[in-house]
């Protein structure tokens, strides 16, 4: 059972400031039916982050066994696309619009959940699966659930025919409308650079924030897990959020133990 105190103060303490910075990680997003990384039902549990979270290796196992790949890509979009915002994005949308605080998330995620919640100013640090990437010219592209679905409708297609996986295989991934390139997903594999960007945006908000919140997320990974350090050094309140202790735990001022769903609106009424 959640301490109402600790929830009494970080709901003070978000109240009384006006600059606040969230970051957010898989965790946020564990209650929409999105796998996190490294739980128990993690992805990279099931696929190893070696052959499924690079380039490199996502290309060797096309080519060594392509339809894997394939259902591999299915079964991400499927979870990516019927998702839906759960009480912990829609609590830290009323932050923006109910609160009227000036509220940067900064996610480590690549779904459309805090923006579909009502969030306006999201920067997301490892990329955006609802936007593709033109690797010649480098052109971006939005796309929307639609878009992906009918593109799921093609995936569905290829993998009920062995000869379709040889033939239309190759020409799974969308033209460049500017230059005929290759369009890729815009999400940051292992070893790619984060976008410049997005990380120089989320420096300016941490330096800027009053409040730091830290929602689900483990803190394995870089620059991300900085952040919640660099906001502290500043003299940020730093309010984490997490069923488990992490890196962060013991830095932090405020450690509610709970789930992003059932703890944010109870914070964020
Ligand atoms: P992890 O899987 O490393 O951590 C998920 C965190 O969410 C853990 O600390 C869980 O305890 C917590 N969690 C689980 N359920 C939760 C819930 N309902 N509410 C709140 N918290 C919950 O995922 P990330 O920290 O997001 O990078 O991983 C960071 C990066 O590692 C990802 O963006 C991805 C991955 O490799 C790239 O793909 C570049």
């Amino acid at each position: 059972m959640v301490d109402q105190k600790l929830i009494d103060l970080a709901r003070e303490t978000l109240l009384k400031k006006t600059n606040i910075a969230v970051l957010t990680g898989s965790g946020i997003s564990a209650e929409s039916g999105i796998p996190t990384f490294r739980g128990e039902d993690g992805l990279w549990k099931k696929y190893s982050p070696e052959e499924f979270g690079t380039v490199p290796g996502l290309l060797l196992q096309f080519a060594k066994n392509p339809r894997r790949i394939i259902e591999f890509a299915l079964n991400l979009l499927e979870v990516f696309t019927k998702a839906q915002p759960n009480p912990g994005h829609i609590a830290l949308a009323r932050l923006e619009q109910k609160y009227r605080k000036n509220v940067t998330i900064i996610t480590q995620n690549i779904d459309d959940l805090h923006e579909i919640a009502g969030n306006t100013n999201v920067l997301k640090l490892h990329g955006d699966l609802f936007r593709l990437r033109c690797i010649k010219c480098g052109h971006r592209e939005k796309i929307d659930r639609e878009y992906l679905e009918n593109y799921m409708k093609k995936l569905r297609d290829i993998l009920s025919s062995p000869l379709k996986i040889v033939k239309e295989g190759k020409e799974l991934l969308p033209r460049c409308p500017e230059c005929g390139g290759i369009m890729r997903p815009d999400v940051v594999f292992f070893g790619e650079a984060l976008p410049q960007k997005e990380l120089s945006l989320a420096y300016i908000a941490v330096d800027a924030a009053e409040v730091m919140l830290v929602i689900g997320t483990s803190g394995e990974v870089y620059p991300a897990n900085t952040l919640p350090y660099r906001a502290k050094q500043n003299g940020a309140t730093v309010i984490e959020v997490n069923p488990q202790r992490t890196i962060f735990s013991d830095m932090v001022d405020i450690f509610i133990e709970g789930k992003a769903g059932e703890v944010l609106p109870r914070i964020i009424p």
